[in-house]
């Protein structure tokens, strides 16, 4: 169980990596040597003495760090205000505040920039555990002590704790204090936080699907579809549903826009008869969409409501199907055709909802069981 969320600062809640590597170039400019990008990026996220002796070092320099510090908090200061800053997803300290997973900022950064960062941020103090800095230890990230000395604070073993990470140190740091560690794409490739350990990557907390407990939490990270035996009967699984998600109507606007979409993307040169469709995973409350893609052999043509369901299916495996919404042209709004709901039948129950819209704005609302009364399961598959 995740009883910790334990975030990083530079790069994960705020974009301040490409302000600090400008003052650090500047900084050795000043001193007459020339740096660039690259050879900061090793030294990332381990802190101020690493981030100047780094790459100082690596050229067979020696700096002040003291004088170092100095310059880079009044540049630091000055330009923080005048550069975009926001990273996507902040939202979710909040989230699991709510849940009631604890929350902590875990920055091996100095104390005056931390409070700046997180004045910026926007988050809530009050939504916060713990914030520590770099202060807290001898030894700054990739030594796992930082990590280790948060978890020791909030009262939480370290396979409890979730590190949120962008730096090969920082991951380095989460892993060998033996937590699972979520890397974001803000500063380093995929690629790169695989191999330093990462358990799970994302582009950015902006890609954490909607939760609101502990519970769906863990089963995101966990990537658990959701499939289990207490859960509901959708078709020929049991799939437990996200308990509360975004309103239905405001679901149902993301879902009909991203249908509309994909309706752009119809590939129907032979019938010129375009439609777009999305689905609305129970489990995750992930939305997938899809268009039809016809064929020269005309049978093997693919509809939009098929290939919606098969996009969730290869991104989540089993699915359950809480809605669908079809978009088209047509007048009134195109239903399934009798082979997607058969498809839908696999992993809907009968109170899934079917809306379908058409292009001139006409909605009709169905349940799955309208639509079809009987379907057919397999038998071995079947609960009866
Ligand atoms: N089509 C769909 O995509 N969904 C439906 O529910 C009805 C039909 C597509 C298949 C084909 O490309 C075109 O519409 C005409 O049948």
């Amino acid at each position: 169980m995740i009883k910790a969320v334990l975030f990083d600062m530079d790069g994960v809640l705020i974009r301040s990596e490409e302000l600090s590597i400008r003052i650090g170039i500047d900084y050795f400019a000043s001193k007459g040597i020339k740096v660039s990008e690259k050879d900061f990026a090793p030294h990332l996220g381990g802190g101020e003495a690493r981030f100047f002796q780094g790459p100082a070092r690596d050229r067979g320099y020696d700096i002040d760090l003291k004088d170092a510090s100095a310059y880079f908090r009044s540049h630091y200061e000055k330009l923080f205000g005048q550069t975009d800053t926001k990273l996507p997803g902040t939202d979710i300290v909040k989230r699991l505040h709510r849940a009631g997973i604890m929350t902590a900022v875990v920055s091996s950064a100095p104390e005056w920039k931390v409070n700046a960062n997180l004045l910026a941020t926007g988050i809530d103090r009050a939504d916060l555990d713990l914030v520590v800095c770099e202060n807290a230890v001898k030894r700054n990230k990739p030594y796992p002590d930082i990590y280790l000395s948060a978890a020791i604070s909030l009262g939480a073993d370290p396979a409890e704790c979730l590190v949120a990470e962008d730096s090969v140190s920082g991951i380095m740091s989460g892993k060998s204090a033996g937590m699972r560690v979520l890397s974001l794409m803000t500063t380093i490739s995929a690629s790169e936080a695989a191999a330093a350990g990462a358990d799970l990557i994302w582009s950015d907390l902006g890609a954490c699907p909607v939760f609101t407990t502990a519970e769906e939490f863990e089963r995101i990270i966990d990537g658990d579809s959701g499939v289990s035996s207490e859960g509901v009967l959708y078709g020929a699984h049991r799939v437990k549903p996200l308990e509360r998600r975004l309103p239905d109507g405001e679901t149902e606007k993301m879902m009909t826009e991203k249908a509309w979409m994909a309706w752009e993307n119809a590939y129907a040169p032979y019938s010129h008869f375009r439609v777009g469709a999305a689905v609305l995973s129970a489990a995750t409350g992930r939305i997938y969409s899809g268009c039809n893609v016809e064929n020269s052999s005309y049978g093997a043509t693919i509809c939009a409501e098929r290939n919606a369901i098969l996009q969730a299916v290869a991104k989540e495996g089993i699915i359950g199907i809480d809605k669908l919404v079809v978009v088209s042209d047509d007048d009134p709004p195109a239903p399934p055709c009798a082979q997607c709901l058969q498809v839908l039948a696999e992993f809907s129950k009968s109170d899934t909802h079917v809306v379908l819209i058409s292009r001139k704005g006409e909605r009709r609302e169905y349940l799955f069981s309208e639509l079809l009364p009987n379907p057919f399961i397999f038998p071995d598959l079947r609960e009866s």
